[in-house]
């Protein structure tokens, strides 16, 4: 090849690349995995700090009611996506006690997950539960080897959302179900309001606590490109899960989704 080539030939091979969003910057999907590890392993230390600042405490409550929505039944293992710091986790162990339940913490941030396992020791929940670290993209399971799947606002995060959800359907055993807690798109009187708080105020936030300006941007960013309620069923249908529906929380700010597998 001519030395002349190589600018073109460069150039071309990133045309071949698959591209992808990142708040509102366009990345290659290559990039993207280290730019949200290098974002929430900044972020790990005060992550559960911040969720209760910033949504005044109601990551609780919606993570509460997206728990209740998941039919129980004994020695019932459950795959937690994007699981961070183990709230959804905690939950549901401390919810079913009786039945012998186990989950796994699945998350691409070891800072998280690390946070995490010291949170677990702090609770003295020890038992029913592994930490692993991968991306959601490539789940390092078997096939048909969960009775559940939860992922909790990471769909937005994640760089490919197709395979994400493709690879949820072919860990779930058949009949089993696939949930998602997610942002969504705020209507309504509120929807002004909540805009400015989302775009100004919350990096702000980020700046004065955490001197993390540019990590809370980006979660404004992530949820303002985020997909609407309808768009992500769709998807979800498509991945193969059928009686898919979803619910809005809060004038449609959070929206919880479900599919099964057949
Ligand atoms: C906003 S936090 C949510 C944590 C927790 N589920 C909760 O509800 O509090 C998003 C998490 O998604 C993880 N994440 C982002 N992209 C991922 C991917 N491709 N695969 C697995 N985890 C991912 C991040 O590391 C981070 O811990």
């Amino acid at each position: 090849m001519n030395l002349w080539d190589v600018p073109s030939k460069l150039a071309s091979m990133d045309e071949q690349r698959k591209k992808t969003n990142f708040g509102f910057k366009e990345v290659f999907d290559d990039e993207k995995p280290s730019l949200i590890r290098d974002l929430f392993g900044r972020v790990a230390d005060r992550y559960d700090l911040m969720n209760d600042l910033m949504s005044f405490g109601l990551h609780r409550l919606w993570k509460r009611h997206f728990l209740t929505l998941i039919p129980k039944r004994p020695h019932m293992r459950l795959l937690d996506v994007a699981g961070g710091t183990g709230d959804i986790a905690f939950q549901f162990l401390t919810s079913m006690e009786d039945l012998d339940p186990s989950v796994v913490v699945y998350d691409l941030t070891p800072e998280m997950i690390q946070k995490g396992q010291e949170k677990a020791l702090d609770h003295n929940i020890l038992q029913g539960i592994d930490w692993v670290c991968g991306p959601a993209e490539n789940l390092p399971f078997d096939d048909h080897s969960f009775d559940a799947y939860t992922i909790s606002f990471g769909l937005r995060n994640v760089t490919d959302k197709a395979k994400t959800l493709s690879e949820a359907y072919r860990v779930l055993k058949p009949g089993s179900p696939f949930f998602c807690l997610e942002f969504s798109q705020i209507e309504g009187p509120l929807k002004p309001l909540y805009n400015f708080y989302a775009m100004s105020l919350i990096p702000l936030i980020g700046k004065v606590i955490l001197d993390q300006k540019d990590a809370y941007q980006y979660l404004s960013e992530s949820i303002a490109t985020f997909p609407k309620a309808d768009a992500v069923s769709a998807m979800i249908r498509e991945a193969g899960f059928c009686h898919v529906r979803h619910e809005g929380l809060c004038s449609g700010l959070v929206a919880i989704h479900q599919g099964w597998k057949e």
